[in-house]
């Protein structure tokens, strides 16, 4: 097995010289010797030891404790202190670099020894678990971008199954039965209520159709489409949902802001998924969406006053909040996606969007 290369930062050159001889007869390499922070950084930059060992206080501007942060920040190498100090303010200032051992000056060889091999593989293990988990999630984001893309498509199926297939036979049969009847009969009060009742299965396939596949988005307008959204869904789970809009930008100038249709498409869906959740899990009075546009950014702020949720707790099996986050990660315009909720506090999902600087009209 290699070596285990490991920098050595030590302002007295009797303590460095003792450090590096017990480092050699240990069986390590020592990548160098410096004595302040600044060049700690840059040896550490040239070299990648596996290890730095640190004394706190030190020649040059930067401390130990400065260096050991940044060193660990910068390339992930871990530090041990080597200090003849230890009180309690040290400590504190010490401890948030997530130290990888402290051996307080004057130390005996083996107690150096058993520190570096505890940090080393201790460094070797969250190396480990950082991948695995990077792996993880490259996988469930491998995942859920697909399960957003099937769930797209099948949408779009069942909407044309339903508008194009059944909507369309039911409206043929409703107009053979409103064709004139020359004989009234008594089944005239019969055939008014089927009629009806077509009528109205029509207008529900439509309302289906249109929730699973908006397909004003691209031809009316996301404004339009957002608007009769909400329409559809105050009606449907008879709940009050308003836009609010001081100092915001009101639907009616929605449509001015550029934006291309995927991050249109993205904007409606998240909509169309916080308002479910909110009527469906929320309990809330009032499910407000809010409009922004500052600068380079449009953003939507979909609250809700209900119980809130803890996004700890939330089942592997829920795929909305997955969904709304794999659709901001993969839009193409910069976008971002932020829910603050707690128990009891309500939700609020904020989505970002870039867009398009409007090109100004040259006067003739
Ligand atoms: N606005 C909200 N208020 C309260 N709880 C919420 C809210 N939004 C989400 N939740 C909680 O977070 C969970 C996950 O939401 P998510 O949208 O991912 O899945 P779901 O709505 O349960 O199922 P689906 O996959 O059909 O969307 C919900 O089950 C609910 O417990
Ligand atoms: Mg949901």
């Amino acid at each position: 097995m290699a070596k285990a290369k490991i920098l050595v930062v030590e302002d007295s050159k009797e303590i460095a010289c003792l450090i590096e001889k017990y480092l050699k007869t240990l069986g390590y390499a020592v990548s160098a010797l410096v004595v302040s922070g600044e060049e700690a950084i840059k040896k550490t930059e040239e070299n990648k030891p596996n290890l730095v060992l640190m004394d706190i206080q030190l020649s040059g501007k930067m401390d130990g404790i400065e260096a050991a942060g940044i060193i660990r920040a910068r390339f992930d190498i871990p530090s041990i202190f080597v200090s003849g100090y230890a009180d309690k303010k040290l400590l504190e200032r010490a401890k948030i670099t997530e130290p990888f051992g402290y051996i307080l000056k004057p130390f005996k060889k083996k107690e150096l020894q058993s520190n570096i091999e505890m940090a080393l593989y201790k460094h070797k293990v969250e190396r480990e678990r950082k991948k695995l988990i990077e792996e993880h999630m490259s996988d469930l984001q491998e995942y859920t971008k697909k399960i957003v893309s099937a769930q797209e498509e099948e949408r779009k199926r069942i909407a044309s199954e339903l508008h194009d297939g059944i909507a369309q036979d039911l409206a043929a049969l409703l107009i053979k039965l409103k064709k004139p009847n020359k004989k009234p009969s008594s089944n005239d009060q019969n055939l008014k209520s089927v009629t009806n009742g077509i009528a109205a299965a029509i207008e529900e396939i439509r309302n289906i159709s249109e929730n699973l596949l908006p397909s004003g988005l691209l031809v009316l307008g996301l404004q339009k489409s957002i608007v009769s959204l909400v329409n559809r869904m105050s009606k449907n789970h008879k709940v009050k949902i308003q836009f609010k809009s001081e100092n915001i930008l009101t639907t009616e100038n929605l449509e001015k802001v550029k934006l291309p249709d995927d991050s249109k498409i993205t904007i409606y869906r998240i909509i169309q998924e916080s308002l479910n959740n909110a009527i469906k899990h929320s309990n809330a009075s009032n499910i407000t969406i809010n409009f922004q546009k500052p600068k380079k950014n449009l953003k939507v702020i979909i609250a809700d006053d209900g119980t809130g949720f803890d996004p700890n707790k939330v089942g592997s099996n829920c795929l909305g909040i997955l969904g709304m986050k794999e659709r901001a990660r993969a839009c193409k315009s910069n976008c971002t996606l932020d829910i603050l909720t707690e128990n009891g506090k309500g939700t609020k999902v904020m989505l970002a969007v870039a867009v398009e600087p409007v090109k100004s009209k040259k006067k003739n």
